[in-house]
């Protein structure tokens, strides 16, 4: 019988058989949201935000390649080390080896609180994807958030990130430190710096983003799904900041739907 892993996200960081232990009360209609900008603007900071308060699930690709690095090398695919390798470098995984990982975990999308993709799609040819399989399993995005700040203040951020290497959570030297220096305040786990968080790796991520992530930007403009938000401030502004119009566009999807159904009906 399949060991059943019961952690937390455990069904997106480790893929099938794990289970996740908790599964999000369920809703008439899940958020679905895909949060963009560029490394460092702080999308997993406000994914973490978003879950607490809409029940969504955090689905973050990198999340899952940095929990492949905990696996012994035996237990690393050779395509999850090649893909390992890129991202150490700071530059992006093969369209194909992301693919691969998002069709093997595609169930988190019918997740009952609903997602949120965060570092996922990042090339045109992942957000094409993502479209032709979201509406073939019938799966609705709410919107596309785009997170927007001066590159000066990015490098800041990615510069003096820590992050737990149990729970994942993160953390700033200055501008978010934990309680007690290097000691994560949810899990009392040990804080590291990210690999590619080193400037040489900074400067590959930033040039990788602007060649092809930022183009997603028109398409998801030509599509009406897209919301702008300036992430200046703290966390808990730019959430609020967020918010509203989340919820003007999820009610306005509903209200979409109802009638689609009245329609059928008639
Ligand atoms: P990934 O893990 O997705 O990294 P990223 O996009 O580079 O984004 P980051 O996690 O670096 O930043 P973030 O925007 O989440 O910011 P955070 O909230 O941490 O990808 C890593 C690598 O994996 C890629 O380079 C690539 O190799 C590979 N990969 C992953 N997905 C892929 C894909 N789809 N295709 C190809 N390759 C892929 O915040 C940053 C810091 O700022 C923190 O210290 C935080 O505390 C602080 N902070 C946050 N908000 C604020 C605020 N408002 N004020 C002050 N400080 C703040």
């Amino acid at each position: 019988m399949a060991t059943v892993n019961k952690q937390v996200r455990a069904a997106w960081l480790q893929g099938s058989p794990a289970r996740c232990e908790t599964v999000p009360p369920g809703a008439h209609l899940p958020w679905r949201i895909v949060l963009l900008g560029a490394p460092g603007v702080g999308k997993g900071t406000q994914a973490d935000l978003l879950n607490e308060h809409l029940n969504a699930c955090h689905l973050s690709t990198g999340d899952v390649f940095r929990a492949a690095t905990s696996r012994s090398d035996s237990e690393q695919s050779p395509a999850m080390k090649e893909a390992l390798g890129f991202m150490r470098r700071g530059e992006l995984v093969p369209d194909s080896t992301v693919w691969d990982l998002i069709r093997e975990r595609s169930e988190c999308l019918h997740c009952a609180g609903g997602f949120i993709l965060d570092g996922f799609p990042r090339t045109l040819a992942q957000a094409v994807s993502l479209k032709h399989l979201l509406d073939k399993e019938g799966l609705g995005l709410t919107a596309v958030v785009n997170y927007e700040l001066p590159f000066s203040q990015i490098v800041e951020r990615l510069a003096g990130r820590r992050t737990c290497e149990k729970c994942k959570a993160v953390y700033h030297v200055t501008e978010r430190p934990p309680k007690i220096e290097g000691c994560c305040d949810r899990c009392d786990g040990k804080l590291f710096q990210r690999d590619d968080d080193r400037p040489d790796s900074i400067k590959v991520r930033l040039e990788a983003y602007d060649r092809s992530t930022a183009p997603l930007i028109e398409f998801y403009g030509k599509s009406g799904l897209l919301m702008k938000v300036p992430a200046t401030g703290r966390p808990e502004d730019i959430y609020a900041r967020t918010i509203p119009e989340l919820e003007y566009r999820r009610t306005k999807q509903f209200a979409n739907l109802l009638w689609a159904a009245e329609e059928n009906r008639r």
